[in-house]
């Protein structure tokens, strides 16, 4: 296979810093960024439009396999689109963020975006952020990181990026909130993805720690992984 750059998988509870610190890596090294969780949402987002009832795995299903699901790039940022339409944005709410984890519990869903991400990681080059891709999607992957940091400081960083979103919420209902979608997602994890995280993976704790230092720390990993600063880029 023609291989462009390895491929590093990034997983993690929600808020964990896993998206802002993967795009970053993945912009370090030119290689594809893609957000696992933002298909998830997007198929969460479609079956609230189409008021289809959570709990019904069957038409959540049917939702999630007839969902038209890309990733594209303006101006340097990933965005999602579902159907044609741009909802980069419209994924991000709480409710959304809520809904996600009902339709990720299903067994269905997962396969049908399990085999999209896989596909779409494959040829290498790619960092992929999600709760599995280190255990199922990308088994194989040469880098796999765990990213954990402690509920409260989960709490806080979400806190402050909805805020800066314009979505107000008071702090101890947004780490009330994470509690429960942790708890929904260790589940799923549990149940269907062989647990939180590989043998193989590399733990790191964020709590104390910037993006800068996260991004440093995952970079360093690459580079004795195999991956090249000066690789080619997949923009
Ligand atoms: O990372 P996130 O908050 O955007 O993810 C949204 C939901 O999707 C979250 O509740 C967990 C689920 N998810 C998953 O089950 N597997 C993935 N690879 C990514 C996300």
């Amino acid at each position: 296979m023609d291989r462009q750059g390895i491929i590093i998988a990034i997983d993690g509870p929600v808020a964990s810093g896993k998206s802002t610190t993967a795009r970053e890596v993945a912009r370090r090294l030119g290689y594809l960024y893609i957000d696992s969780g933002a298909m998830y949402r997007a198929v969460a987002l479609r079956a609230l439009r189409l008021g289809v009832d959570l709990t019904d795995e069957e038409a959540v299903s049917a939702v999630a396999s007839e969902a038209g699901i890309y990733f594209s790039e303006k101006e340097g940022r990933l965005r999602i689109l579902l159907d044609g339409e741009d909802v980069t944005e419209a994924i991000r709410t709480p409710e959304v963020a809520e809904a996600s984890s009902h339709v990720a519990a299903i067994p269905e869903v997962r396969e049908a975006l399990i085999l999209r991400q896989h596909e779409m990681g494959q040829a290498g080059g790619v960092v992929m952020d999600g709760r599995d891709i280190g255990t199922v999607v990308f088994p194989d992957a040469e880098l796999k990181v765990y990213l954990t940091a402690s509920p409260e400081a989960r709490a806080r960083r979400r806190h402050a990026e909805l805020r800066t979103k314009g979505i107000e919420s008071p702090l101890p209902e947004t780490e009330r909130q994470i509690r429960e979608r942790d708890a929904r997602d260790l589940q799923t994890q549990t149940l269907q993805s062989g647990g939180l995280y590989a043998k193989d993976a590399v733990v790191i704790d964020t709590t104390r720690l910037s993006i800068q230092e996260q991004v440093n720390t995952i970079l360093s990993l690459a580079l004795d992984r195999g991956a090249r600063t000066s690789g080619p880029s997949r923009g």
